[in-house]
C-alpha cells in the first residue's frame, strides 16, 4: 500500500508539536519536513533546531527534504537533530555521489530529489547509494501548487529504472485524491501532501482519501 508523508509546510507553525502528534494519530507513515533556505528556493522554513524540538513527538520516520544550496554544509546538523531520511536535490550539488555517501556515513538513509525539469538519467550511476527518489511534481518553494502532468511519465521511467532494487519512489507537490491515483498507477510508493492533508482539519479522513 502507498505510504503518505504529510508535509509540515501546511501545518499551523504556532502549534507544531500538536500538529506532529495529530498527524501520527491520523495514520501518517512519515512526517515530511520541507527545509527551504531562501536561496535554492525563494522561501524560508525550518532548520535543524526546529526538527530537533519536534522529533520526539511521533515515532515514525522524519523525511527531511533539503531545498538548500550547499547541502553538504547542513547534513551533519540534521543528523544530530535525528532525521531518518535526508533527501538532497541533484541540482544543488556538484558531487552527488560523495554527498550520498556522507549521508550514509552519518547513519541516515539518503534520498535524491529531482526538480520537474531535471531528467531521470542523473540517477543512473548513484542508484546503489540511493534509498529514496523524490520526484518533484511542482517547482519547489511553495505549497498549494498545481501538479505538473508530464511528471507521470518521469515516474513511470524511474519505476522501470529501479526495478527490483530497495528504493522508495516518492512524489511531492500538488497531490490530491485525483493526482494521487495517477501517481500510484505510475508506480509511486510514497506521496507527500501538504494542502490536501490539512484541508478542513480532518487529517485522518484526508490521508485515507489519498490512499
Ligand atoms: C514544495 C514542497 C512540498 C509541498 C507540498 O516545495 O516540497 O512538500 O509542501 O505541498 P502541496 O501538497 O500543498 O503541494
Ligand atoms: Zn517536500
Amino acid at each position: 500500500m502507498v505510504q503518505i508523508a504529510p508535509s509540515l509546510l501546511s501545518a499551523d507553525f504556532s502549534i507544531l508539536r500538536r500538529e506532529v502528534e495529530a498527524l501520527h494519530r491520523a495514520g501518517a507513515d512519515m512526517i515530511h519536513i520541507d527545509v527551504m533556505d531562501g536561496h535554492f528556493v525563494p522561501n524560508l522554513t525550518f532548520g535543524p533546531m526546529v526538527l530537533k524540538s519536534i522529533r520526539p513527538y511521533a515515532q515514525i520516520p522524519f523525511d527531511v527534504h533539503l531545498m538548500v544550496s550547499n547541502p553538504e554544509e547542513m547534513i551533519e546538523d540534521f543528523a544530530d537533530a535525528c532525521a531518518d531520511i535526508l533527501t538532497v536535490h541533484a541540482e544543488a550539488t556538484k558531487h552527488l555521489d560523495r554527498l550520498l555517501s556522507s549521508i550514509h556515513d552519518l547513519g541516515l538513509k539518503a534520498g535524491v530529489a529531482l526538480n520537474p525539469a531535471t531528467p531521470e538519467n542523473v540517477l543512473e550511476y548513484v542508484l546503489d547509494k540511493t534509498d529514496l527518489i523524490l520526484v518533484m511534481s511542482v517547482n519547489p518553494g511553495f505549497g498549494g501548487q498545481t501538479f505538473i502532468p508530464s511528471i507521470l511519465d518521469k515516474i513511470t521511467k524511474i519505476k522501470k529504472m529501479i526495478k527490483g532494487q530497495d528504493i522508495l519512489l516518492e512524489v511531492d507537490g500538488g497531490i490530491n485524491p485525483m493526482t494521487a491515483a495517477k501517481c500510484i498507477s505510475a508506480g509511486a510508493d510514497v506521496l507527500v501532501a501538504g494542502t490536501s492533508v490539512f484541508k478542513g482539519g480532518e487529517y485522518k479522513k484526508n490521508i485515507e482519501a489519498l490512499r
